[in-house]
């Protein structure tokens, strides 16, 4: 496996968090840090539950249009680089896919978290015969330049590349940052390349809450887990009583919110920064956007960071679109 070094990654941790916590206005911490070990299972968890809908009509339209997804118009082989793969559940889709007409498949799962990606290359090493999954932990971009550098060192790797980015994972990015986000992975592909990302649509705000307040409770667990995290790395002294899990949907900034809310005036003692964070009641810590899109918002997204429609998949009732790039 290709990483960067964990020296780096706590480092880095213990910044954003000090950072995030000792903000005069919104306290906030990025999403990324949701996904250690634990974090990583409970998101399992969550596409699971049976009001986060995002990851069953995503599984329905990728078993549908899987075909027509990994399809190349010369029918050279292609090689697979995934962003953010977790447990590749719903890759084995696309992987299978591909494997019903290609001999073998190079697979490039990228994700922050090490422990996933060992578990995930076990499992699939042991479920297909002639897919090779090189796991890269690391972040998105730097992931990809990686990826990039094995494929052209190796000739037996084919070239031609196809990118995914499931789970409406662009939808955690700010607008502006998903087009620059977009605009440095178009530059890391060749005009053969292209990208699958499956992006949440607008609906109805009942049904936008429900898949973030799952009546189990494991999305709560999920966004408290992050205080555990900071009291595990970073001796930090979170009482998990005294903070709940809060979503909603900001129909002013079309996206669901996830805070943690301190349920009273209080302070928390962080060893490793030593420092000490004072909290109001109600006062909550930023945790998570997922932005929803409309259709028009997503051909301006792909106009923007220089990329074409090549394929456009809905389900029936248009609640989620994976939508095939490929450079402009
Ligand atoms: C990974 N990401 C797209 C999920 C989302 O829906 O924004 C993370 C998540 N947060 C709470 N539930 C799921």
């Amino acid at each position: 496996m290709y990483s960067t070094s964990q020296s780096q990654l706590d480092e880095q941790f213990a910044q954003d968090i000090k950072e995030g916590l000792g903000s005069k206005s919104q306290k906030r911490v990025e999403p990324k840090y949701f996904y250690d070990t634990e974090g990583s299972h409970l998101f399992e968890e969550i596409c699971v539950q049976p009001e986060y809908y995002p990851w069953r009509i995503e599984a329905d339209i990728l078993r549908r249009y899987s075909k027509r997804m990994t399809c190349s118009q010369d029918s050279s082989e292609i090689t697979i680089i995934e962003l953010g793969s977790g447990s590749s559940t719903k890759t084995r889709i696309l992987l299978g896919e591909v494997l019903s007409r290609q001999a073998s498949l190079f697979y490039f799962p990228i994700d922050v978290s090490k422990a996933m990606l060992c578990e995930t290359r076990n499992k699939l090493s042991a479920d297909y015969r002639n897919l090779r999954t090189i796991g890269i932990s690391s972040d998105y971009v730097d992931g990809v330049d990686q990826a990039n550098r094995l494929i052209s060192a190796d000739d037996q790797i084919p070239e031609k590349k196809l990118i995914i980015f499931l789970g409406s994972s662009i939808g955690n990015l700010e607008p502006e940052e998903s087009i620059s986000f977009l605009k440095k992975l178009r530059s890391k592909m060749d005009e053969n390349d292209n990208l699958l990302i499956g992006i949440d649509l607008r609906k109805d705000r009942k049904v936008l809450e429900a898949a973030y307040n799952d009546e189990k409770g494991i999305t709560a667990r999920f966004n408290l887990n992050l205080l555990t995290r900071i009291n595990r790395e970073l001796r930090g002294e979170f009482d998990l009583d005294s903070f709940v899990h809060r979503a909603f949907y900001n129909s002013f900034n079309e996206r669901v919110e996830m805070h943690i809310v301190s349920t009273k005036d209080q302070q928390v003692y962080v060893g490793r920064l030593d420092q000490t964070f004072s909290f109001d009641e109600n006062e909550t810590i930023h945790t998570e956007n997922s932005y929803k899109y409309s259709s028009e918002q997503i051909r301006q997204m792909a106009y923007e960071s220089e990329f074409v429609i090549k394929g456009d998949f809905f389900d029936t009732k248009r609640w989620f679109n994976v939508v095939l790039f490929s450079p402009a």
